[in-house]
């Protein structure tokens, strides 16, 4: 059995990674986000049409959890997982000067702060040969298109991007593998926020389709890397 731990499940690209590895067999998913109803009728959904694999949701704000405590609710299910993908994300879609310390807090809570110390307490429980990926962003990339607007959140995901490397080298020991993918836009609320009007040639199914392949073979190639996956950006 598999045991796969995604964060920011309840919707968008996460959702869609979920029902993709729900199709799978020998799969357990720890789908996690805040909206518990959203994660009860993705679990339900994916549970009913199930080939031997199990959707379990788990209701939290990861921007307020106890990561050690978190790890302990699911070892009732599990002593150790092979995949976990830092999925969750908030952007704030401002000009510089508008933009607040309640803004920059959050923004680099969920995509840097959480998957830093999420990381941190499940690296006992990670098994050998695991992989730890991270969704980034196109405009996390040095060098890449950057647009107004989304300083806080691209310099955020570019924060996360650099954590995988960090990581990689840090624990290179371990026999876990970081990654990060820097995508470019797919077609989710998040992207209507960030580009009102515009929309994206690529939707969540089609982007998890690729997220779910490469959490399960990506590391036996390569640790410590950024990928683009963008056909654009925005
Ligand atoms: N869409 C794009 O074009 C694009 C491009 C580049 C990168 N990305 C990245 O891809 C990832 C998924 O994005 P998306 O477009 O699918 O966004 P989305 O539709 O806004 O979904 C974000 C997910 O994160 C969860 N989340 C946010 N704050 C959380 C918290 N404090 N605790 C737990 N869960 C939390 C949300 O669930 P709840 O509200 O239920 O908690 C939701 O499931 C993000 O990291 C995003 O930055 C997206």
């Amino acid at each position: 059995m598999y045991n796969l731990l995604i964060t920011g499940a309840s919707q968008g690209i996460g959702a869609a990674i979920v029902k993709h590895f729900a199709q799978q067999s020998a799969m357990t998913i720890f789908a996690l986000a805040r909206n518990e109803c959203k994660l009860n009728e993705l679990a339900s959904f994916c549970n009913r049409a199930s080939n031997g694999s199990k959707v379990i949701p788990v209701a939290v704000d990861l921007d307020q959890a106890d990561y050690e405590l978190l790890v302990r609710r699911l070892m009732v299910y599990t002593a150790t997982f092979d995949v976990v993908i830092h999925n969750a994300g908030f952007m704030v879609n401002k000009p510089f000067e508008s933009i607040q310390p309640d803004d920059f807090n959050s923004v680099f809570s969920t995509n840097v702060k959480v998957p830093f110390f999420l990381t941190q307490a499940l690296l006992p429980v990670l098994k050998a040969g695991a992989h730890v990926l991270a969704i980034s962003s196109m405009g996390g990339l040095q060098g890449s298109q950057k647009y107004p607007g989304l300083s806080v959140y691209s310099s955020a995901k570019g924060a996360l991007a650099v954590l995988m490397e960090s990581l990689a080298a840090e624990l290179s020991d371990r026999q876990i593998s970081f990654n990060a993918l820097a995508l470019g836009s797919v077609q989710t609320e998040m992207l209507q926020k960030a580009f009102p009007g515009y929309h994206a040639p690529v939707e969540p199914a089609r982007m998890a389709e690729f997220i779910a392949w490469f959490a399960l073979n990506g590391q036996k190639v390569m640790n410590g890397k950024i990928l683009p996956v963008a056909s654009s950006n925005p």
